[in-house]
C-alpha cells in the first residue's frame, strides 16, 4: 500500500479571510450606517407625532438605510412598522400579493391575521402554508377573481385593523412612485381617501425620482396634494464620512490620511453608495500588502471600477440620441444653468426645447438626476468614463 504525504498549508492567522469592512448595494446599518441623526430624529417625532411624511432624494443617497434605522426606534417606542417597496410591483395582482405578504410578516399570529384579512377582504382566500423548515407563510389565492378598486379598498383597510393593544400603524412606501404602474386602479385617489380617514396608521413614502414625487405631493391636481410634510436629505457631512473610512480602514491596520479621504469623496462625487464602493475597491487591493492608502492607489481603484465596467458603459451612452449624448457630455464638465444661451452656445447644444426633452428622458431612466439647481451624471463612474471618450 502507497501512502502519499498531502501537506495542508493553513494561511498565518493575519492573512485568513477577512471581511470587507465596507458596504454597499444593500442596506446598512449597525456600524456601517453613520450620521443622518437629525434627520432620523425628524422622521420619528413626524412619524410618531401622527403625520405623514414624504422623503425624496436621488437614488443611492441613503433613503432606505436611513428609514430602516428611524423603524428600529419606532419599533422600540411600540409602532408596528410595514416596510413596502414598490419597485417590483409591475401589476394590481402583484401589489396585492407582496402588500398582503409584507402586513403579514410583521404578525406573531398569522392565523389570527389570516381571520381578520378575510373578515375585511371578500374576494380573495388567505392561504396558510409550510416552507420546509416548517416556518408558516401567508399568500393569497384570487381564486379567479380579478383585482378591482374594491379588493385594493378593502386591502388599504387592513393596517388601520392591525393596530391591537394601542400599537399604532406605520406604513413605509418605497420608491413609491412606483405606484404609476398600477395604472388602470385609481390608487392615488383611493389611498388619499384612506389616509383621510385613518386615525391610527400613518404614512412615510420614500422615493428616488424627485421630480415624480414632487409632482404627486406638490400639483393641485393629484390626490395627494398636502397630504404629507416633506423633507429631503443630502450627501454625508465630509468630517463624518472621513473619520468612517479612517476608523474602518485602521481596523485592518490600513492608514488613510485627511487629504486622500477627501479625493476618496470627491471621486465618488460624494454620494453615500459610491463612497462605500471604491473604499470597498481599495480595502480589497491594500489589505495584505499595503499599509498606507495613496493616491495612485485610489486612481488605480478607480481604472479597475472603470474597466469593469466599461462594456457597459459604452452601450449606455451608444444608445442615447444625439442630443442625449451631447447632454451627457456637457454634463462631465458643469451641470448649472443648463438651458441658458450660454451654456448652450459653450457645448454646442440644441435648442432650449430639444434639450428639455433630452433632461426629461435622461432623468426617467436615472442617468441624470437634479440636485437644487444643478444636473448631474448619477453615476460618478459613468461620468468619469465619459470624460475619456
Ligand atoms: N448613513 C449611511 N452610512 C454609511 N453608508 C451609507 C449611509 N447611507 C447610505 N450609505 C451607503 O449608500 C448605499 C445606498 O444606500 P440606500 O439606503 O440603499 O440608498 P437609497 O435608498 O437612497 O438608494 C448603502 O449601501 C451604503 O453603502
Ligand atoms: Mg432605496
Amino acid at each position: 500500500m502507497q501512502f502519499c504525504i498531502i501537506e495542508i498549508k493553513t494561511l498565518p492567522l493575519h492573512k485568513k479571510l477577512k471581511m470587507n469592512p465596507f458596504s454597499y448595494g444593500t442596506i446598512v446599518s449597525g456600524n456601517n450606517f453613520y450620521d443622518r441623526k437629525e434627520e432620523c430624529a425628524r422622521i420619528v417625532k413626524t412619524l410618531s407625532g401622527g403625520n405623514n411624511l414624504v422623503l425624496y432624494a436621488p437614488r443611492r443617497f441613503g433613503k432606505t438605510s436611513l428609514v430602516f434605522k428611524a423603524i428600529e426606534q419606532l419599533e422600540a417606542q411600540g409602532f408596528i412598522c410595514v416596510y413596502f417597496d414598490f419597485m417590483p410591483v409591475f401589476s394590481p395582482e402583484s401589489f396585492v400579493r407582496l402588500y398582503a405578504k409584507a402586513l403579514a410578516a410583521k404578525q406573531n399570529n398569522l392565523q389570527k391575521f389570516a381571520q381578520l384579512f378575510a373578515s375585511i377582504i371578500k374576494n380573495i382566500r388567505p392561504v396558510l402554508s409550510f416552507d420546509a423548515a416548517g416556518i408558516p407563510e401567508f399568500s393569497v389565492d384570487f381564486a379567479g377573481s380579478t383585482v378591482d378598486e374594491t379588493l385594493i379598498s378593502q386591502l388599504l383597510d387592513v393596517p388601520e385593523q392591525m393596530n391591537g393593544a394601542n400599537k399604532r400603524v406605520i406604513m413605509f412606501f418605497d420608491e413609491f412612485q412606483e405606484v404609476e404602474k398600477l395604472g388602470s386602479i385609481n390608487f392615488e385617489g383611493l389611498l388619499r381617501s384612506k389616509i383621510q380617514q385613518q386615525h391610527t396608521t400613518n404614512y412615510l413614502f420614500l422615493g428616488s425620482k424627485t421630480h415624480l414625487l414632487k409632482e404627486l405631493f406638490n400639483n393641485k391636481k393629484r390626490a395627494f396634494y398636502n397630504a404629507a410634510s416633506q423633507m429631503t436629505i443630502g450627501a454625508l457631512p465630509a468630517p463624518d464620512t472621513i473619520d468612517f473610512l479612517q476608523q474602518k480602514f485602521a481596523g485592518s491596520a490600513i492608514t488613510l490620511d485627511v487629504e486622500t479621504a477627501k479625493y476618496i469623496i470627491s471621486v465618488a462625487a460624494n454620494i453615500p453608495h459610491y463612497i462605500q464602493m471604491m473604499a470597498a475597491e481599495i480595502w480589497q487591493y491594500m489589505v495584505n500588502s499595503h499599509k498606507i492608502v495613496t493616491k495612485k492607489i485610489v486612481d488605480d481603484s478607480v481604472m479597475r471600477l472603470l474597466a469593469l465596467k466599461s462594456d457597459y458603459y459604452m452601450e449606455l451612452f451608444d444608445r442615447q440620441s444625439q442630443s442625449k449624448k451631447q447632454l451627457l457630455l456637457a454634463l462631465t464638465m458643469n451641470g448649472k444653468n443648463i438651458f441658458s444661451t450660454a451654456y448652450i452656445y459653450e457645448h454646442s447644444l440644441p435648442s432650449a426645447a430639444t434639450l428639455q426633452r433630452a433632461v426629461k428622458g435622461l432623468i426617467a431612466d436615472g442617468t441624470v438626476e437634479k440636485l437644487d439647481d444643478e444636473y448631474f451624471i448619477a453615476d460618478p463612474f459613468f461620468k468619469l468614463f465619459l470624460a475619456t471618450i
